[in-house]
């Protein structure tokens, strides 16, 4: 059975909101953000983008977040291996151009390799095989703003460097006096660990892989969509050591992430016994879902 993207919310194509980024973050990643160089993303960005981001920033909530952990992370769904929740996610199709559109396999297989050509490890390239498998929510019947778009703290004050940031106005949580500093309900230093994001692909996945992949790897995994903390450096005040010591690993993540997307269509047949090789060195036949 197929799924359309657009059964969960107003993305005709989920790649849009990738799309959207790489706007609003060109090319390099590596550089430090430039000042001056603010691009006017709202006069570009698609009407139905703007759309998705309102409904992210309004629902986006702690206690929004704090239940769908509640929900999901038990894991306890499916039982399935690697390659077959590849299979799982490619049944969720976008409705734009499918001559044009990639399958969700082939994004997967398109940012590994670019990560197999660079050289890299073999746990970076099998993270940058899996790292947006936790989309399968949307295939659980989760809206698409509860699926992805750049993830940011709760539970304390929405930072003016994530996108849209007037959105924010009108959810709930402005509400909450508790949660209006800079610091919220999380102590300083503390540690992203104990910082709840709000609630996507990325939180899931890093649950279902976390015990079989290296540090590195759980960060890339668990915080590639957090744009505000690793491109724009906000919320300095909750990081402590060791997600300083990580955050190089992440931003080098976000290059392949975000730019190897123009590249030519990956042969998925031909690749697929050197990645079922890479997945059989570091996960079991079968995982919690
Ligand atoms: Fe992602
Ligand atoms: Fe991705």
């Amino acid at each position: 059975m197929r799924v359309a993207t657009s059964t969960t919310g107003p993305l005709q194509d989920l790649d849009h909101w990738d799309e959207f980024l790489q706007g609003v973050y060109p090319e390099p990643p590596a550089a430090e953000p430039a000042v001056g160089t603010f691009r006017d993303y709202r006069a570009e960005a698609r009407a139905s983008v703007k759309e998705f981001y309102r409904l992210n920033h309004l629902h986006q909530t702690r206690a929004f977040v704090q239940a769908k952990k509640r929900e999901f992370l038990p894991l306890q769904r499916r039982r399935m291996g690697v390659w077959p929740a590849m299979e799982f996610l490619n049944t969720l199709v976008d409705d734009s151009d499918p001559d044009t559109s990639l399958t969700q396999i082939e994004h997967l297989l398109q940012t590994s390799e670019a990560m197999r050509r660079d050289g890299r490890p073999r746990w970076f390239i099998l993270t940058g095989l899996i790292h947006d498998l936790g989309k399968i929510l949307c295939l659980f019947g989760e809206p698409q703003w509860a699926v992805v778009g750049d993830t940011f703290p709760v539970g304390c004050a929405f930072s003016d460097k994530i996108v849209f940031p007037e959105f924010f106005a009108t959810n709930p949580d402005t509400a909450v006096p508790e949660y209006q500093s800079e610091l919220g309900v999380y102590a300083a230093g503390g540690g992203l660990h104990q910082v709840d994001l709000s609630w996507g692909h990325d939180e899931y996945l890093f649950h279902v892989v976390k015990d079989y992949l290296p540090e590195p790897a759980q960060y890339m995994i668990r915080y590639h969509s957090f744009y505000a903390w690793h491109r724009e450096g906000a919320y300095d005040q909750l990081l402590n050591e060791r997600d300083r010591a990580m955050l190089p690993w992440v931003r080098d993540f976000n290059r392949y992430d975000l730019y190897s997307k123009a590249e030519t269509r990956p042969d998925v047949s031909a690749l697929r016994p050197y990645y079922e090789t890479l997945i059989a060195e570091y996960f079991p036949p079968e995982l919690n879902w």
